[in-house]
């Protein structure tokens, strides 16, 4: 079947989700990122594998961890990084997205890392583009969010060492989460053998188990023996009507408490890709805590967006 990531000689030419990327281009992201990390304080040394070339953050939504590590990635490949400020941007008076991107391409842009509200706009200009543009999702609506999920693989392998022999749980809203989606594929695809989802009938999309995952609506009983559990953010922006009674009742059923993390196992580690809203979706004693791996999943996300970017850069 014809894959619109890859180019036709099986290379990375863009990067729009995780579903259907072929396990050893995972697998060279993950290795490729690793060589960019220095000991143990994960030290990220700038080398010139982009000289040269333009990368053009165009982000229609907003992001902290996104947007930032990919500056700061592409910098440490010495690249040229341009942020589009959108909000200042023609789109605001009418300009059509890829009419905005023609503009950016005549100004000699040689990646794209995009992030909007739309499930697709990623892959409508990566369609778009002359063959030697890349683009990058950075999240598109409720579909994809692909560097998202290489990152979280990163951070599982750095602390597990292996994906066959793990259980892992991903928490909360999946219904409304384009991070839930793409880490269900990267992990069945690198050979996770049992992943649950946990949350809500409201908050889960029908037919999920369709996925390869388990389904559960309690929480002890969905986080017993797991070796990762991966939170999620309630995507409010996201919700139409009430899903919800209220977020203290979620956090009374779904809330990730010390006493919950409990019957998982001793050396779980707790992941969550942020924004994070404490006393919400997890409470401050566990996103503070010693099975915490939060902020390193940041750090990992520098050496993995620079991973995808050089790879990019180097198809044929
Ligand atoms: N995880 C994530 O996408 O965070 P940002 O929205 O801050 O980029």
């Amino acid at each position: 079947m014809n894959n619109p990531q890859l180019n036709k000689h099986g290379e990375l030419q863009h990067l729009l989700t995780t579903e259907g990327l072929p396990v050893r281009i995972m697998r060279d992201i993950l290795d490729k990122a690793s060589t960019f990390l220095d000991g143990e304080q994960g030290d990220i040394r700038k080398v010139p594998l982009l000289q040269g070339k333009s990368v053009f953050n165009v982000f229609f939504e907003n992001s902290t961890r996104t947007r930032t590590t990919f500056e700061i990635a592409a910098k440490k490949l010495s690249a040229d990084v341009v942020n589009l400020n959108i909000g200042q941007s023609s789109t605001s008076k009418g300009e059509t997205l890829l009419d905005t991107v023609d503009n950016l391409c005549a100004m000699h842009a040689d990646m794209f890392v995009v992030r909007h509200s739309t499930s697709g706009a990623a892959h409508l200009i990566a369609q778009h583009v002359a063959p030697e543009i890349h683009v990058i999702n950075a999240g598109d609506g409720r579909h994809a969010h692909p560097t998202q999920a290489l990152l979280d693989m990163y951070t599982i392998r750095h602390y597990k060492k292996e994906f066959h022999n793990l259980r892992v749980a991903i928490v909360g809203d999946v219904l409304h989460s384009r991070v839930a989606r793409s880490q269900i594929h990267a992990l069945t695809t690198l050979g996770v053998p049992e992943v649950r989802v946990v949350a809500p009938k409201t908050l889960l999309p029908s037919h999920v188990e369709k996925l390869g995952v388990q389904v559960y609506h309690d929480m002890e009983q969905g986080l017993e023996d797991v070796d990762v559990v991966m939170m999620l953010r309630l995507q409010n922006e996201r919700m139409q009507g009430a899903l919800l009674p209220s977020a203290q009742e979620y956090f009374k059923y779904y809330g990730l408490t010390q006493e919950r993390l409990a019957v998982a196992k001793s050396d779980a580690i707790v992941m969550h890709p942020g924004p994070m809203n404490r006393g919400v979706e997890i409470d401050s004693s566990v996103a503070d805590g010693s099975h915490s791996v939060i902020l390193p999943q940041v750090t990992f996300g520098i050496a993995v967006r620079m991973a995808v970017m050089s790879i990019l850069a180097g198809a044929k």
